[in-house]
Formats: structure tokens, C-alpha cells, sequence
């Protein structure tokens, strides 16, 4: 098992896999707080502020949920486990499905937007230029799902703070601590005790 700070621990999550879980929170919380913002406001220089910082952060969360599942699937076997039974599979299922939101929200509105013939430049950063043809099909999935995706993915999250709330509060079990508590490094196991010899004087142990 990788050792240090920066990796996680059966009983808590690393440095790595806390500063993606809680950067990434609040990237979230950014997003759904603007688009909150334009819906209840309109046209608004507020609204707008955030509008225009909604494709560069969408476009940062996408390659930062790539990186992170890289890093859940190599950290996977030193994590955390889950309960037994159905709880466990539960906040599994849980797990994957925020993932599979997390990819497939800002993966519509990418595809929308390469295939409404637009240049993209996140962040000044140019990925594509303007074309003359236009995808239909990209555009029409990104305005079908991404909006309605992504409130889908708000609910989900807030069933999961919820879940952690029920595991403290209801079922005596507190998560939270695993990715929020003191982070310790792992303790290197005891050195083994000196064995007794035959004439009673301690022989160091090989
Ligand atoms: C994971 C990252 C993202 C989240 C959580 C997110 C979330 C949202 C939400 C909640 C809305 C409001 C939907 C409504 O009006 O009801 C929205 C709209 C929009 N988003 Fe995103 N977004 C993300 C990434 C992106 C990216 C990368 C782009 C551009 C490439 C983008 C472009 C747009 C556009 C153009 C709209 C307005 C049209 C629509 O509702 O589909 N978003 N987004
Ligand atoms: C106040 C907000 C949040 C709290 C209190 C919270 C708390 C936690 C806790 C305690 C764990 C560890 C669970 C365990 O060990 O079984 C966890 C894991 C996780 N959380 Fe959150 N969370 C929050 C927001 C979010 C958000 C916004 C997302 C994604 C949009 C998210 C996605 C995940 C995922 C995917 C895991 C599994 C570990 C990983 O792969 O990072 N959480 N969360």
C-alpha cells in the first residue's frame, strides 16, 4: 500500500482524493449557484458574470473528473470500504452514479457546442476552431439533456450530503471524518518485541 499523506488509507481518504473531492464541491457549487442565479434574475450583470465563467469551469470539472476517476481507480483497493449489504451497495451505486453524471453533464454541453460549429477557447485556451457544418444531432442532445442532467445531478448530490447526515446522526457510523477529519499519516506498524532466549537475556529480534 502507497504510504504518505497524499494517498488514501482504509480508514480515511488522502490528500489527493480530498483536495479533488472538496475543489471539485466547490467548482459545483459555482456552477449550480450561477445557473440558480440566471434563472431567478435574467438578464443581469450578475447573471452574466457567471454565465461567462460557466464554460471555462464546466470545461476544468470535466478534466477534473477524468483525473479523479484515474485516481479512485488506482486507489480503489487501499480505500475506505463500504458496509456490508445492501447500505453498502447502495452508497456504491451512489457513488457511481454521481460519477457517470459528473462525466455525461459537461460531455453533452462540449458535444453541443463542437457541433454547433462554434470555435471553443475555454480560458483563452483554443481546443477547436469555427467550422462551416453544423452537427444537428450534438446540438439537439446537449439542449435535450444537459440543463436537465445537470439539476438531476444537484438532487443526486443532495441525496448524498443527506446520506452522510443519516450515517452520523441515525446509524451511529460517521463518514464524515474519512474525508474531512484530521489527516494523519498511516502508523507504521510496532517494532516486534525482543524475544527471551534460553538464558534469559532478550535476543533482538532478526
Ligand atoms: C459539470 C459541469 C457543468 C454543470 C454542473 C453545468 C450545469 C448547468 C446548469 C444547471 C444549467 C442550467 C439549465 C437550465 O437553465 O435549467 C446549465 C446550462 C448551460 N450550460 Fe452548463 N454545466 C456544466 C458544464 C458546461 C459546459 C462545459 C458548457 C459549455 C461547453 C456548458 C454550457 C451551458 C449552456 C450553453 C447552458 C444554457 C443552455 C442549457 O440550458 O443547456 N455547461 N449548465
Ligand atoms: C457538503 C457537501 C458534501 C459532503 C459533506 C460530502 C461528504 C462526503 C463523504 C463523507 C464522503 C466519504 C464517504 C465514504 O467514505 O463512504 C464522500 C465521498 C464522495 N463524494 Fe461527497 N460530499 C459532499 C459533496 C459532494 C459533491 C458536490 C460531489 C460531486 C458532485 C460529491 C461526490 C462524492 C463522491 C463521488 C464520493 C466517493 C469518493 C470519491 O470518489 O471521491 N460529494 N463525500
Amino acid at each position: 500500500m502507497p504510504q504518505g499523506l497524499l494517498f488514501d488509507t482504509p480508514d480515511r481518504y488522502g490528500l489527493v482524493s480530498r483536495a479533488l473531492h472538496w475543489g471539485m464541491a466547490a467548482l459545483f457549487a459555482w456552477q449550480f449557484a450561477g445557473m440558480g442565479i440566471k434563472l431567478a434574475l435574467g438578464r443581469h450583470p450578475i447573471s452574466s458574470f457567471f454565465v461567462g465563467t460557466h464554460y471555462g469551469v464546466g470545461t476544468l470539472l470535466f478534466v477534473l473528473v477524468l483525473l479523479r476517476g484515474a485516481w479512485g481507480l488506482f486507489s480503489a483497493r487501499h480505500r475506505p470500504p463500504h458496509r456490508p449489504g445492501p447500505l453498502g451497495w447502495a452508497a456504491r451505486l451512489g457513488h457511481l452514479a454521481i460519477y457517470a453524471l459528473m462525466i455525461v453533464v459537461p460531455s453533452l454541453a462540449l458535444l453541443r457546442h463542437y457541433g454547433s460549429g462554434r470555435a471553443f477557447a475555454p480560458f483563452g485556451i483554443p481546443l477547436w476552431d469555427a467550422r462551416e457544418t453544423k452537427i444537428p444531432s450534438l446540438v439537439d442532445a446537449g439542449n435535450a439533456a444537459h440543463g436537465e442532467l445537470a439539476w438531476f445531478l444537484l438532487a443526486v448530490v443532495a441525496g448524498h450530503v443527506a446520506m452522510v447526515l443519516v450515517h452520523r446522526f441515525a446509524l451511529g457510523h460517521d463518514v464524515l471524518p474519512r474525508m474531512a477529519g484530521r489527516l494523519r499519516a498511516p502508523q507504521s506498524a510496532p517494532a516486534p518485541l525482543p524475544v527471551p532466549s534460553a538464558t534469559g537475556a532478550a535476543a533482538a529480534p532478526r
